[in-house]
């Protein structure tokens, strides 16, 4: 078997990257070692931001979204039971961000890659990558018991966290850099009216809560929990009273209703540097982690493979992998960006339990700052929102 570009993973890195090649009339083959329902059902990120969004559209792909999709116009922060409204359409020059859940956009993808009549394997095993050093790297698998090889010009590691491409670039070459957060994120998903027009971020002495939404009648909440916590040890009462407890206001009150799914997530940050070993290129969780608190994950996978696709498609143009060769060095300067931003959020909005009263003192002073400094709101609308996709060096605005 034989393709330009193989993509292991179908998670939104992976999908969106092959349907960009096939718009640019580039061939790849998908390998997911999940079946389709699985993919489709997993319940994962909310938050789009703007450039996603936009991606989406003019890819084709985001017809759904924008009929299913909540459009918000700004987020509220709250701390010391005070609300705070980020008014971000404003201080971002008429951006937003959309609400439409990670699974609906794996669905529409991976509707439009099939409609096309792309090769998308779903519940491969064993695969595993080989000559990624060559000019004809393969890709090896098990599809319905018997064992396969593609051959391709270049492999994109599309494959999650724990996928087996990262692990292909040698470790004499391969830096990981990481922090480890002392908290996790007990999400829930509830049949209840949907709770407030905008997220809330609400940092508490209790911990911190986010309170979402995904649909009329479904919505998306998280609790901090201690990340060795046993999703056992929440019955719905105590998840409601928490909630409750952290995001209530003097007049405002938080619905409740049957609680359709929980589970309990860790939160790290990392970076592998580079992401790209002679034809190998990873993409999305593959090469970095972010904690969810700034909402960052599922739109870094989409900027990454924005790069990785401009220099595939020069390589075909033109015979010149000198875009290719840039991958690593332009998405990692956004990655780095993102991961300060989303970094600085968690350190602002969780409530560590292991500080001094010294070091809460000053977290609520910064949350005091930014709610009341145009100059921090526009810092943090413009994050949230999402940076621009810088092909050049940042310009200094300095003068
Ligand atoms: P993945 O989605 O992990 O896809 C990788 C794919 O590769 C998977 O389908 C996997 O099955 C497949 N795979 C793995 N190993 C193999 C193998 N050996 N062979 C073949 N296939 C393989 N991000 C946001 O932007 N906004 C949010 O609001 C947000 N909230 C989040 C909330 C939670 C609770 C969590 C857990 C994450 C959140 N994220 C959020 C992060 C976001 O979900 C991820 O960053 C995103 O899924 C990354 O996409 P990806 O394609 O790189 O990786
Ligand atoms: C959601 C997840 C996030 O990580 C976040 O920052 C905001 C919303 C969500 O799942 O809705």
């Amino acid at each position: 078997m034989k393709t330009q570009v193989g993509i292991i993973g179908a998670g939104p890195a992976g999908l969106m990257l092959s349907h960009l090649l096939h718009l640019e009339g580039i061939e790849s083959v998908i390998f997911e070692n999940r079946t389709r329902e699985e993919i489709e059902g997993t319940i994962r990120a909310g938050v789009l931001e703007q450039g996603t969004v936009d991606l989406l559209n003019v890819t084709g792909v985001g017809e759904r979204m924008m009929r299913e999709g909540h459009l918000h116009h700004g987020i509220e922060l709250q701390f010391n039971g005070i609300r705070h409204r980020v008014n971000m359409h404003e201080l971002t020059e008429g951006k937003s961000i959309m609400v439409y859940p990670q699974h609906e956009v794996i669905k529409d993808l991976v509707a439009a890659r099939l409609e096309a009549g792309a090769e998308i394997y779903f519940s491969v095993s064993d695969v595993s990558l080989h000559d990624v050093d060559s000019d004809s790297p393969k890709i090896r698998f098990k599809h319905d018991g018997g064992e396969q090889e593609l051959t391709c010009d270049f492999i994109a590691g599309c494959d999650g966290f724990h996928g087996p491409s990262r692990k292909m670039i040698p470790e004499s070459i391969r830096e990981e850099k990481q922090q480890i957060y002392p908290f996790g994120w007990l999400g829930i998903l509830a049949e209840t009216p949907i709770a407030n027009p905008e997220l809330i971020y609400s940092n508490h002495d209790r911990g911190f809560a986010l309170i979402s939404t995904r649909t009329p009648e479904i919505q998306r909440h998280y609790i901090q929990v201690d990340p060795n916590d046993d999703i056992n040890n929440w019955s719905d009462d105590r998840i409601w009273t928490e909630l409750k407890a952290r995001v209530e206001t003097d007049g405002w009150k938080l619905p409740d209703g049957p609680i359709i799914q929980k589970n309990i997530v860790s939160m790290r940050s990392f970076v592998c540097e580079p992401m790209q070993y002679g034809r190998l290129f990873i993409a999305g969780d593959a090469a970095h982690i972010v904690p969810p608190t700034g909402a960052k994950g599922l739109n870094l996978a989409m900027s990454d493979v924005q790069v990785l696709k401009r220099g595939i498609v020069t390589f075909y143009e033109t015979g010149s992998q000198d875009m290719l060769s840039r991958y690593s060095e332009i998405a990692l300067r956004r990655i780095w960006k993102a991961q300060r931003f989303s970094w600085w959020m968690t350190t602002m909005l969780h409530r560590n339990f292991n500080h001094s009263s010294f070091e809460r003192s000053i977290q609520l002073s910064e949350l005091e700052y930014v709610t009341s400094s145009r100059a921090a709101l526009t810092s943090l609308s413009e994050n949230y929102i999402g940076l621009p996709l810088e092909w050049e060096s940042p310009k200094s605005l300095l003068v």
